[in-house]
């Protein structure tokens, strides 16, 4: 066995979704985050296509994506309830101390893509895949994450920011995976039995 059985189940089961407005002031070592990146990227991936793209952001584009995810909230009426929530996701995204943005490059012109459509959904899985390896990875070394698909990626600016060169449907939006530092712990969520998810024969012993 590779690594202890009971040791990967905890790790897998004891990841939580943590809250960027949750993460202190300690910055995530940016040569650890990049070594996670380069060891979740080892996903099943029919065709060996690679579809996903990183974008690891500095603070200033944090700051930034945080401001045009506060403009997508606000929208363009003037709602009161609506402008308190731009101001908090503002402040929330905009002082996270990381930010990777993960994207999903199928190039939907290609013969590939043509000869075999399911392309298209398989680089999705993969790209999700990578992202639950990378959430595991950094959980192990006490780094905090929040998959968000919050759809700042509507933003005429977005991509500008972020640096990503490509239009969609090409090159898509999968997560935003905010990351930092937490003594806080969300409580697990509850799960149905297994027997509601499961059919299951087994063999006679
Ligand atoms: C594809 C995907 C998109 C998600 N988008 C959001 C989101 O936009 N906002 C949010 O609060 N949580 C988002 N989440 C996190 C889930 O809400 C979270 O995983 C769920 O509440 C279960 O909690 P846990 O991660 O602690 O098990 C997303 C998770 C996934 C897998």
């Amino acid at each position: 066995m590779l690594v202890p059985h009971e040791d990967l189940e905890r790790l897998i089961s004891s990841r939580r979704t943590s809250k960027p407005s949750w993460f202190n002031d300690q910055e995530p070592d940016h040569a650890t985050v990049r070594n996670a990146i380069d060891v979740a990227r080892k996903a099943p991936n029919h065709h060996r296509t690679e579809p996903a793209r990183f974008y690891l952001l500095d603070k200033s584009r944090i700051r930034e994506v945080g401001r045009l995810f506060g403009e997508i909230v606000a929208g363009d009426s003037p709602d009161e309830f609506l402008s308190e929530r731009a101001v908090k996701k503002t402040e929330e995204w905009g002082s996270s101390p990381g930010l990777i943005v993960v994207t999903c490059f199928t190039d939907h012109s290609s013969a590939l893509v043509a000869s075999k459509p399911a392309v298209i959904e398989e680089d999705y899985s993969t790209c999700a895949c990578i992202c639950q390896n990378l959430l595991l990875l950094l959980h192990n070394l006490d780094i905090a994450t929040k998959w968000s698909t919050g759809p700042v990626w509507k933003h005429p600016d977005f991509r500008k920011v972020v640096g990503i060169p490509n239009a969609p449907p090409d090159e898509r939006v999968i997560a935003l995976i905010f990351y930092g530092h937490t003594e806080k712990i969300a409580p697990s969520p509850t799960y149905s039995p297994l027997e509601e998810k499961l059919s299951d024969h087994p063999n006679p012993s």
